[in-house]
């Protein structure tokens, strides 16, 4: 069968290859006659499932469940071991890091997997959590609790079809996302890839899902979605990444299942499995969650896959046993993610299956699970990109769209005397503060790395570059990253200060949750002279601040904006009065945390809360 550039039907063929179609120099490639019937679109998928099920090997099954990473594969490898998917962790991207490597990087591993006997094309997969973000150039989004500020379910839903056009111009057809976590103590390093702290914000919001996939699989930006991690990630007692979630199981269903009961719904692609435990149970070991309720009571008809090396934490030490991807596989997971043992694992399945520890049935569900998706997805008649798509990276649109999110997205906490919204002509403005002009550091962790960095990483608006566009030529704005050379001419000091970039566990904050010294430090410049100060809190979580709060005019929280920090901009200035909400409830202490709506402590601010103009 001959393969055709995926989802041709997408875009208008250009005028190029229609006139030289026309000249008969090129004729558009003309989809092969299909030799099996499950080679022929034209027949339901379920018979093309079972039809191709039916012609599979053992090892080509095992293939089929076993997902490597990048940087351990080759084109060959993918032919040799018949291997079903790649992904891309954090950070790990071809060189150079732009949308055409990617869509070439892409197209050359599916030549790889279509080399084989059945040519069944792989799945690539990564974390597309908040814009293309481990490409240069793309547009970054705000990160979902920023979203979560908007309770905006139709622009989530916009946001989820632009990223899904991006990814799509680089070939990559799976994205880890949305992460549907209820965040329940703000001292998680993951708090900020939450929508909310109760689960019907997670809920509403996984309109994203139907961005990303369409309103089903198979349209020409359609990118099968993941929601993720099940189940109760954000629930861990003291917050602790990949630790232990207390709970009874009526609190647990009550909390954390509703967002994954919505994804369901909404029809997504996949399932990721958390790291964490439940009441001491490894979740990736756990047949009951993930086989009864999952499966069985949602219903989940689409594949379950694991997460980073996930299935090594069963047992405690490091490392996977053959008990342990016996323990995975037949507890429901149907895509086992292991970035580099991935030979190992192929040989410790089969020898499973072979000693019966596995039944050939559960191996042959877990295979209909995935080549259904594949099959929905389109996989089979248009494997390759369609780089109709690539320019959409980074695009003007894409970025407008952005700029939106990040607007809707900021929470007004304070407004003393009405400092806010400044004037934007005829004002002087000093501006301190380390994330007042770092892209890096606005945008947050995975962004172009896995823990994201400090810096010019990527193309894009700081929010310093956001004010200076914003004001008027008679206003000056003047900036200091520590606030030296303020003087009480100045009609109002912004500081835009808060965390620095990280992701996961690294992000697991089990002591203060205060700004740091130089933060306090740059503040207390600028409020020497007597000019109001408005604070711009840019942090993955709420931060410990009620100390200081009475000593600040105004407080902005803007989460993780990305990388259009203009739309920051247009709310100092009024171009659009805020709208944004707490998400999350802000703590009055570090020591009330885990602090949320309806635990009777007494916040700083509910969830909920937020001024306008
Ligand atoms: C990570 C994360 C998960 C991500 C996966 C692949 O460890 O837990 O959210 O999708 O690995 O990058």
């Amino acid at each position: 069968m001959i393969p055709v550039p995926r989802r041709r039907i997408a875009g208008p063929p250009s005028l190029a290859l229609l006139l030289v179609a026309l000249v008969g120099l090129v004729a558009p490639p003309a989809a092969a006659a299909a030799t099996y019937p499950y080679q022929d679109p034209t027949l339901p998928v379920p018979n093309r499932v079972a039809d191709l099920l039916s012609r599979m090997t053992l090892d080509e099954k095992i293939g089929q469940m076993t997902q490597a990473e990048r940087g351990s594969v080759t084109a060959a490898d993918l032919t040799t071991y018949r291997l079903g998917s790649i992904l891309s962790g954090g950070g790990s991207a071809p060189s150079p890091n732009n949308a055409t490597s990617w869509a070439d990087m892409y197209d050359a591993f599916q030549r790889g997997a279509l080399a084989t006997p059945l040519a069944i094309p792989m799945i690539y997969g990564m974390d597309a959590v908040h814009g293309h973000n481990n490409v240069v150039g793309a547009t970054i989004f705000p990160h979902n609790i920023g979203l979560g500020a908007t309770r905006d379910p139709a622009l989530v839903q916009q946001i989820g079809q632009a990223v899904a056009e991006e990814v799509s111009g680089t070939g990559v057809d799976w994205d880890f996302a949305p992460c549907l976590c209820v965040a329940r103590n703000d001292r998680w390093g993951r708090t900020y890839e939450s929508f909310g702290e109760t689960p019907d914000i997670p809920s509403d919001l996984t309109t994203v899902i139907t961005g990303l996939q369409g309103p089903s699989l198979g349209g020409p930006t359609s990118v099968l979605a993941t929601a993720k991690h099940y189940l109760g990630d954000g629930g861990t007692t003291g917050g602790d990444d990949q630790g232990n979630t207390e709970l009874s199981e009526a609190e647990l269903r009550a909390i954390h299942l509703p967002p994954f009961q919505a994804a369901v719904q909404r029809g997504v692609g996949s399932v990721m499995i958390s790291y964490s435990s439940w009441n001491g149970v490894k979740m990736h070991g756990h047949q009951y969650l993930i086989s009864t309720v999952l499966k069985g009571e949602l219903g989940f008809s689409g594949f379950v896959v694991s997460d980073w090396n996930g299935i090594d934490q069963i047992d405690g030490s490091p490392g996977f046993t053959a008990a342990e991807v016996a323990a995975a596989v037949n507890a429901g997971i149907d895509m086992v993610m292991v970035p580099t043992a991935w030979k190992t694992f192929i040989s410790t399945l089969r020898a499973e299956v072979q000693n019966g520890h596995i039944p050939l049935s559960r191996i042959d569900d877990a295979n209909r699970r995935i080549l259904t998706k594949k099959f929905e997805l389109g996989l089979f008649e248009r494997p390759f990109t369609d780089r109709s798509w690539t320019p959409t990276v980074g695009s003007a649109a894409h970025r407008a769209l952005a700029r939106q999110a990040v607007r809707q997205s900021q929470v007004l906490l304070k407004n003393a005397g009405g400092v806010l919204p400044l004037a934007r002509d005829n004002n002087k403005i000093f501006v301190a503060g380390k994330n007042a002009d770092n892209i890096g550091n606005q945008s947050g962790g995975w962004t172009i790395s896995w823990q994201g960095s400090s810096g010019n990483i990527t193309p894009g608006t700081t929010i310093l570059q956001g004010i200076r566009a914003a004001v008027g030529p008679g206003t000056t704005v003047t900036y200091n990253q520590r606030g030296t050379g303020i003087d009480g001419s100045y009609r109002a000091a912004i500081a835009v200060v808060g965390e620095t970039p990280y992701a996961e566990g690294q992000g697991d904050r089990t002591g203060s949750m205060s700004l740091d010294r130089d933060d306090l430090r740059t503040i207390s410049t600028l409020r020497k002279v007597g000019v109001p100060v408005i604070v711009v809190l840019v942090s993955g979580r709420p931060l410990d601040i009620a100390a200081e709060l009475p000593g600040w005019d105004a407080l902005l929280a803007s989460w993780l904006p990305g990388t259009e920090g203009a739309g920051v901009a247009d709310v100092l200035f009024g171009v659009t009065a805020p709208t944004g909400t707490l998400p999350m409830t802000w703590m009055n202490s570090v020591s009330q945390q885990p602090i949320n709506a309806g635990d009777g402590q007494v916040p700083l601010f509910p969830q909920g809360y937020g001024l306008t103009y």
